[in-house]
């Protein structure tokens, strides 16, 4: 069996320890390992790498991809595809192993169709992939998140300011929710609820007049408020699979809470130091039990599945159900970091 395993899409710290945990369970049976290169391009532009237990040593701690990531389509173009079938061939692989968000395992799923052998694992900071309790990087991601806003908190309360803070998620609030309840945010706006500036200067007056001089305001990169149609972004440039690059939120809201309160605002973007460094034990976790299970699946000859947590089991479910719909943020959890706003 000859296994490629390709990571795709914005990098997510546990990406090296899935492909650690592939090649080493892939060992144990003596399957054979390639690494593409850049994900879906490199079997577009046929580059790839033997994996093996030495290549593979001593990264389950470090972050990025060792393969490199791309955003790249192979599905734009009909020769693209073609390309990337025909390089599947030529390289002689049994089975392709995506692991990325919903744009790369939306084209594992296609390939799939397409009768090619794909199995997917789950990742994104933004745990936005439905059929799985969690990505792995997301808790990774949270952590930069919470500790980030308890150094926020200190200079923020220190000069009685208001602090608007971006963080990722382009259609999910799950990192605002989940780093804004535990970094204590005064009120959190994620891309599910479209909000009112009124409501956040509200809560920024209202902690004012209690004497609680100071407030922290998490917002999610995906955020808009109400009457505004599609996203705040920084340029109307867009990806191959038609994302535009968002940010701008932050300052956005940061410039009018200062205007209508009077209250002296600045914000910060987190960016890709939520995406950058070292997994956390929870993620590192994960992703050795995706990656195990992925070549779990190809040696049961179970082929167009995408390994899930489901509770604390990893199970695996149809390719397709893990990329029909975004699993935007379960309210539970929002309402709970509601109970603190204000
Ligand atoms: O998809 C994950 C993500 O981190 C989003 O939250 C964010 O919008 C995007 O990637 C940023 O991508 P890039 O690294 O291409 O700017």
């Amino acid at each position: 069996m000859k296994i490629g395993i390709l990571t795709g899409g914005g990098d997510c710290p546990g990406l090296n320890a899935v492909i650690r945990a592939v090649v080493r369970k892939a060992a144990h049976y003596n399957y054979e390992v390639i690494g593409i290169k850049d994900g879906w391009k490199g079997l577009v532009e046929l580059n790839a790498m033997p994996l093996n237990v030495q290549v593979v040593s001593g990264i389950l701690s470090r972050g990025g991809t060792i393969l490199g990531t791309s955003r790249t389509n192979p599905f734009k173009s009909p020769d693209t595809a073609d390309q990337a079938v025909q390089n599947i061939k030529k390289l002689g692989l049994d089975v392709v192993i995506a692991v990325g968000g919903d744009d790369t395992l939306g084209v594992a799923a296609k390939l799939f169709k397409q009768g090619i052998k794909t199995i997917g694992v789950p990742k994104t900071i933004d745990n936005d992939l439905s059929g799985t309790d969690f990505t792995f990087g997301f808790d990774t991601a949270v952590s930069i998140v919470t500790e980030a806003l308890d150094r926020l908190h200190t200079t923020t309360e220190a000069h009685h300011r208001t602090m608007v803070v971006e963080v990722m998620g382009r259609h999910a609030g799950w990192i605002a929710t989940y780093g804004g309840l535990a970094g204590g945010a005064d009120m959190i706006l994620i891309p599910e609820m479209p909000f009112d500036v009124e409501d956040v200067c509200n809560v920024v007056k209202k902690r004012a007049h209690e004497g609680r001089g100071f407030s922290i305001i998490v917002v999610a990169e995906g955020a808009v408020p109400k009457g505004i149609e599609g996203y705040i972004a920084k340029d109307a440039k867009k990806d191959a699979f038609g994302h535009v690059v968002l940010g701008g939120i932050g300052e956005f809201l940061a410039k009018a809470i200062e205007k209508k309160t009077d209250v002296e605002t600045r914000h910060v973007v987190l960016g890709h130091l939520q995406r950058g460094g070292s997994p956390t034990a929870y993620d590192r976790i994960l992703a050795c039990r995706y990656g195990v299970r992925a070549v779990e699946l190809i040696h049961a000859g179970k082929f167009g599945r995408m390994a899930a947590l489901q509770g604390n089991k990893i199970v695996d479910i149809p390719l397709e159900e893990g990329v029909k719909q975004t699993k935007t943020v379960d309210m539970e959890i929002y309402k709970v970091a509601e109970v603190f706003f204000g």
